[in-house]
């Protein structure tokens, strides 16, 4: 009667409507703060915007498609990003934000941690574990889907992250709060040594990138991850615990995927037919290992600023 009430009349101005509709949110499945998931979006963005990566195409859709299916999940999806800088992870993660909420990434339930920004005194991991805490905690009170991205893990103090095990797990309902509809995703490069060797021997052999599988990297991924004092998991009980849903290897990028990069951004200047460009920052980043040169040691990511030098 209640939620009619506050439905018709009452909804803005009422604060009892307010609390309602929280409970409302957190055990319902139409959940009303801004969720509005598309999947087919997604699938489609990342089949045409990301370049060579397969695991990651596959993974991330997979995942986020069977986690959708459950009406209940029974823990909420932990997604951990690994790969060399300018490989595609923050553009991944702006994705799914994008598609996840009506109001794509400046939804007020994606939330973007950034160590350097949030907790940038090692010094203070106690008081950063209190609040880190508190915040996830009030976050999930708000709306049980809310997504929270951690860019940039390798320069989060070791310690601080375990805070979060209790809300990785599957936890019980607690009242007002459903721990287990929220999506977390880890971003770092810590792990690109392990995930570039297998490319490189793939390189190598002579094999297509697409006959790396997820199988071969995800242990050593996660033992790389829990060993290197800088990949904010050192010794953690995430990975001890194995809370974490999927490691996701983003793969070196080689010359033809960077000219793709320039090719679209070249495109949306208004200036596709500039071949000459793409030819020339394609031939401008540095090529790593030597002898070889199969990948850009930046990936994707000086292609603005060369485009501006040789526009
Ligand atoms: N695999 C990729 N496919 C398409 N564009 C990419 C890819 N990787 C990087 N880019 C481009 O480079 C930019 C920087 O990449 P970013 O996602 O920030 O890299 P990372 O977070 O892995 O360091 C992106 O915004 C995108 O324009
Ligand atoms: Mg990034």
């Amino acid at each position: 009667m209640l939620a009619v009430l506050c439905v018709l009349f009452l909804y803005f101005h009422n604060p009892v409507c307010g609390v309602f509709q929280k409970l409302y949110c957190t055990i319902s499945d139409s959940c009303d703060c801004d969720f509005k998931p598309n999947i087919r979006d997604l699938e489609w963005d990342l089949y045409k915007n990301l370049y060579g990566q397969h695991l990651a195409q596959d993974i991330v859709s997979e995942e986020v498609t069977r986690f959708l299916q459950k009406k209940n999940p029974e823990r909420p999806l932990v997604l951990s990003f690994h790969g060399s800088s300018g490989t595609g992870k923050t553009m991944v993660s702006s994705m799914l934000g994008n598609h996840l909420y009506g109001s794509a990434m400046s939804s007020p339930y994606v939330h973007q941690f950034v160590p350097t920004l949030h907790f940038p005194l090692p010094g203070r991991v106690k008081e950063y574990r209190e609040e880190l805490k508190s915040w996830v905690q009030g976050n999930l009170t708000e709306c049980a889907r809310s997504v929270f991205l951690f860019d940039e893990m390798e320069k989060l103090p070791p310690g601080l992250i375990d805070v979060l095990e209790p809300f990785l797990g599957p936890s019980h309902v607690v009242f007002r709060t459903n721990y287990r509809k929220a999506i977390y995703v880890f971003i770092s490069t810590t792990g690109e040594k392990v995930i570039n060797k297998m490319a490189v021997e793939n390189r190598q052999a002579g094999q297509d990138r697409e006959e790396i599988k997820l199988a071969d990297l995800q242990e050593a991924i996660a033992e790389t991850v829990y060993n290197s004092n800088t990949s904010g998991f050192f010794h953690s009980s995430i990975i001890q615990q194995k809370l974490i849903t999927s490691f996701v290897p983003f793969l070196p990028l080689s010359r033809h995927h960077v000219e793709r990069c320039v090719r679209s951004q070249l495109c949306q200047r208004g200036s596709c037919a500039r071949t000459d460009v793409v030819e020339a920052v394609g031939g401008d980043m540095i090529y790593t290992p030597s002898p070889g040169k199969y990948f850009s040691s930046t990936g994707c990511k000086a292609v603005p600023a060369k485009i501006n030098l040789f526009l």
